[in-house]
């Protein structure tokens, strides 16, 4: 197998006394989707912003193409190639497609100080790379961000990341809010990413959306790996299970537990 392009070793994470992550062992590599799983405050969103440099880890190695990186900002991150789309950061409603697909880095025309914003050029590139995605409603960079649905919205995000060279692709619960027909969307952009070779990790509380997706699927209870499992490994009650709280995530919840008392705080090795 290729090499991982992100691979995380014994992650631990904790916010004064508080530990939210515990010996993380995670690998993504290029063309695969990883679903991180697991309850409200079990550690997703933590673990997802120690790869996107917004936070360090406080132990253990976080490795980009097999070499050890640290992040001091969410910049070098975004320069190694690692994009995090968040559920509605990162958009102005009042800004055009063209706007906001170039903010930072627009594209200018004349010189000196008849230097300005090539908007024909800037709607152009962005409503061509939205469509190269399949999203065929945008046709016209001067609408408003605001007056896209959520979906598009997210997609946007999405094929901006791709066009700017992103490797690596973080998606915390794009789906969310959406309906089904937009999640729907959504999903099909992650396929896209996922075929031009991206490694996608893709946070979900929903069992189809991950199922749809999902290579490889990691859940996390109290900031600790408890399983860690490929497509066609678990069923789809076995996952909803894992994910939605019931008999099975109470009892692992425990035993986790009981582990991390008995062994100096360090959580099991994931079930597979
Ligand atoms: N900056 C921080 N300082 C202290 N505790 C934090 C901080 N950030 C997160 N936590 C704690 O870490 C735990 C995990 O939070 P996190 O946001 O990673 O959960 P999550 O799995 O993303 O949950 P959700 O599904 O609700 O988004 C929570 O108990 C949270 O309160
Ligand atoms: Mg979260």
């Amino acid at each position: 197998m290729s090499t991982p392009i992100i691979e995380l070793e014994n992650v631990n994470k904790s916010f004064g006394p508080i530990d939210v992550l515990h010996d993380i062992n995670l690998r993504v590599r290029a063309g695969e989707v990883l679903c991180l799983l697991g309850d409200n405050g079990a550690g997703k969103s933590t673990l997802i912003k120690t790869l996107a440099g917004v936070h360090k880890p406080t132990s253990g190695t976080v490795k980009f193409d097999g070499k050890p990186v640290e992040f001091d900002n969410p910049k070098q991150a975004q320069d190694m190639g690692i994009a995090t789309v968040h559920q509605f950061g990162g958009t102005f409603p009042l800004m055009s497609i063209g706007r906001s697909f170039f903010v930072g880095v627009e594209p200018t025309k004349g010189w000196g100080i008849f230097k300005r914003y090539d908007r024909k050029t800037a709607n152009e590139i962005a409503v061509k790379a939205v469509q190269d995605f399949g999203i065929t409603r945008i046709d016209d960079g001067d609408r408003l961000i605001g007056g896209l649905s959520g979906g598009e919205r997210q997609s946007l995000a999405i094929a901006r990341a791709v066009h700017f060279g992103a490797r690596v692709l973080i998606l915390d619960e794009p789906t969310a809010a959406l309906g089904v027909k937009q999640a729907s969307h959504v999903l099909r952009i992650v396929l896209e990413a996922k075929k031009r070779g991206l490694a996608v990790i893709f946070i979900t509380h929903q069992v189809m959306h991950a199922m749809t997706v999902g290579d490889h699927f990691g859940v996390l209870i109290k900031g600790a790996l408890a399983a860690d499992f490929r497509k066609g490994e678990k069923s789809r009650e076995e996952i909803t299970d894992l994910m939605a709280g019931g008999e099975a995530l109470a009892d692992l919840g425990e035993e986790v537990e009981e582990y991390m008392a008995t062994h100096d705080g360090h959580a099991p090795p994931p079930q597979h």
